[in-house]
């Protein structure tokens, strides 16, 4: 099928078999770099590789000042378009160049240097893009935390990254709530070891945080005061091989994994991607609707867009009320975007409360040409329901916080590749995928399998954990030599289309967010009335799947269950964050264990998906499985 398709795909993946070097080599080319890399490919650097290894560059200057320099300054960098605090805000190149100068020369005032960590606590601002671009331009590596997680994880993280300063927000906004972040961030400090020298708050016009004497700087007042000087920073001259940021995500225990990104790679593969994959060209508009805190929105809200001097856009809002099911129509006709990159589980929030699109009558879609989706797993469903509402090709992609940019996708930008219902199509150069069994064997077309990719990782990738090279190779690369382990499964057909269906570890997708449910098991373990407990996800029409925590209760004279559910649905929102989408907790008498003691996660999710199940031959106590049954029923499952 690939062979004959008008689609360059074939060539140019066939290149990068070929001479993988040459490939990444000539995408370089595309960098603005101040020493060009001489070395493609180190095989002896880092864990398993590294790229453009004595290459010199910086990822702010490629952003922003080479666009300025080339005529772009006048050009729409940033459109900030928030409609829970009415607000349009539109920053050019030139716009973007004075900001991040002057964030730079900020942080510069406050001790940061080459190498310093900076955590970046903040909501959908057009300030939270240009501080990760100062961090860039000054050298530091930027920590973006998520704001819908609780104190207690950005402690984690502060404690991991060990920031020299927190930038952060006074609040964010969901739909109907001011969020205050400054309580959270005050509380995460005081939980932290590692204490940070200084804390810039963002006040927003919804509420004013308070200040704490000697370590919090007004963001109005600083940068004021760095205008009045006329100081701005220059960019760094950073080696390819430097971290660029680190972005934590769920691991499979509550510790999450401080993945580490580099700068040339990441740059190379970035930029070559916005225009093979996503077919976007300079100067055009780009919606990446996603937020900071995930590497969605890192890759192509931020660098990827910026990196091709096209137009991106920060939406502050949800798909769904804000106010309405027609806002991501709106936001396409109002600014002209050529493609939106969104979640599955977005278009399914807006299918379910605008089924037949009537808040599409009446827009001019003239501009969009495709929807892409990740972060998921796309049903067909929603996939065709999209494609026959805009009439636009939508482009499902495969990938993770790890690997930075997509394994698999159908390359616009090379011609579109027939599409195949549920699968995100196929490899990009760089991925050398392969499909095996538990003892590393590779299956054959068509079966199931753990997916894996060939080392080295392509540019872009990440070379490891934040000081974790044992956790990063414990937990990657130990169980299929010579392989990174994705830890999805799938299987990959007779045309070399990829089909990914789900995880193989506890990780768990909750409306396009990626959380652990053995970091919720230990929230749940830490109440001091759970004897144990198992938490799963469950099947969902709108999220995709939501977790659901089992608990068996200490003996002895208790408070009522429903009391302590409740109690354990507020201490996961309290601990975690309400981004864990925490809200089922059910007791029950005991859990379906094997003889050796290992709870049946795998036959409970059959249960409450309602899907085929047996009980297997090593259960301990088949009755056990029979209450779970009975207790979903009794919930309405
Ligand atoms: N700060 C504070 N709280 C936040 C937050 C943030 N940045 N983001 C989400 N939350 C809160 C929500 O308000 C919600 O709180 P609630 O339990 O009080 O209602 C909770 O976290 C769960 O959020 P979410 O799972 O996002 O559900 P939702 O009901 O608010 O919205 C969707 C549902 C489908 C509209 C929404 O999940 C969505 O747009 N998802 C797209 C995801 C995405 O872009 N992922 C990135 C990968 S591409
Ligand atoms: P994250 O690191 O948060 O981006 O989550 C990565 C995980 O999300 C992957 O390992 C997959 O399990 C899942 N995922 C992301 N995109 C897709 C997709 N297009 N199809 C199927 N699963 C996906």
């Amino acid at each position: 099928m690939l062979e004959r398709s008008a689609s360059r795909y074939a060539d140019v993946y066939g290149a990068w078999r070929r001479d993988p070097e040459a490939f990444w080599s000539a995408a370089a080319k595309d960098i603005d770099w101040t020493t060009p890399p001489a070395t493609i490919f180190d095989g002896q650097a880092g864990v398993y590789g590294r790229w453009f290894t004595d290459g010199v560059c910086n990822a702010c200057f490629n952003a922003v000042d080479r666009h300025v320099e080339t005529g772009r300054g006048d050009q729409p960098a940033l459109i900030f378009d928030s409609p829970v605090t009415d607000t349009r805000r539109t920053w050019t190149y030139s716009d973007l160049l004075n900001e991040v100068r002057t964030i730079g020369a900020m942080l510069q005032a406050l001790g940061v240097e080459k190498g310093d960590r900076v955590v970046i606590y903040m909501p959908m601002v057009p300030e939270a893009v240009a501080t990760m671009l100062a961090c860039a331009r000054i050298g530091a590596v930027h920590s973006v935390v998520f704001g819908g997680f609780a104190a207690k994880e950005l402690a984690a993280r502060i404690d991991d990254a060990a920031p020299k300063v927190i930038l952060a927000a006074s609040c964010g906004i969901e739909t109907s709530r001011v969020v205050p972040y400054k309580p959270l961030l005050d509380l995460a400090i005081q939980m932290a070891v590692a204490k940070p020298a200084a804390c810039i708050i963002l006040q927003r016009p919804q509420l004013t945080a308070s200040m704490l004497e000697g370590r919090d700087h007004d963001w109005a007042e600083l940068r004021a005061e760095t205008l009045a000087a006329f100081r701005g920073a220059e960019c760094a001259p950073m080696a390819a091989t430097d971290p660029l940021y680190i972005l934590y995500t769920s691991g499979t225990t509550g510790l999450p994994k401080g993945v580490v990104r580099d700068t040339g790679g990441y740059l190379v593969a970035l930029r070559w991607s916005m225009e093979n994959l996503y077919g976007v060209k300079p100067g055009e508009v780009f919606w990446c609707a996603s937020d900071i805190g995930w590497v969605v929105g890192h890759s192509y809200i931020v660098y990827g867009p910026l990196l091709l001097g096209a137009t991106s856009i920060i939406y502050e809002g949800k798909p769904v009320g804000t106010p309405d099911p027609g806002a991501f129509w709106r936001v396409i006709e109002e600014h002209k975007a050529v493609a939106l990159f969104t979640a599955p589980t977005a278009l399914r929030a807006i299918k379910k409360e605008d089924p037949e699109t009537t808040h599409l009558k009446g827009r001019d879609l003239s501009c969009f040409r495709t929807l892409f989706l990740a972060g998921e797993r796309a049903d067909p469903d929603t996939v065709e329901w999209a494609r026959e509402r805009l009439g636009v090709p939508v482009v499902d992609h495969w990938w993770q916080t790890e690997t930075g940019w997509a394994i698999a996708g159908n390359p616009v930008g090379l011609g579109l590749l027939p599409f195949k219902p549920g699968s995100p199509t196929v490899p990009m150069p760089g991925y050398d995928l392969q499909v095996v069994d538990e003892a590393a064997k590779p299956v054959a077309a068509g079966t199931m399998g753990s997916i894996v990719i060939r080392l080295p990782l392509p540019p872009g990738c990440l070379p490891t954990l934040w000081k974790q090279d044992q956790r990063f190779h414990d937990s990657y690369l130990a169980d299929f030599p010579g392989f990174y382990k994705t830890s999805d499964a799938g299987f990959v057909d007779e045309d070399g289309y990829v089909f990914v269906m789900g995880r193989t570890d506890d990780i768990i997708n909750v409306a396009g967010h990626r959380l652990s449910t053995g970091g919720m098991e230990e929230v749940l373990s830490s109440h001091p009335d759970v004897a144990e407990c198992a938490v799963i996800g469950i099947k969902d029409a709108l999220k995709g799947e939501v977790p659901c925590g089992f608990v068996v209760l200490k003996a002895g004279d208790r408070r009522a269950p429903e009391v302590i559910e409740a109690e354990l649905v507020s201490l996961v929102r309290e601990r975690i964050g309400p981004v864990a989408a925490f809200k089922i907790a059910i007791t029950v008498p005991r859990l379906p264990k094997t003889r050796s003691g290992k709870i049946l996660r795998g036959t409970m999710k059959k249960i409450a998906d309602a899907d085929p199940w047996t009980a297997p031959a090593t259960i301990d106590d088949p009755g056990a499985l029979e209450d779970v049954a009975a207790s979903l029923k009794a919930r309405g499952f």
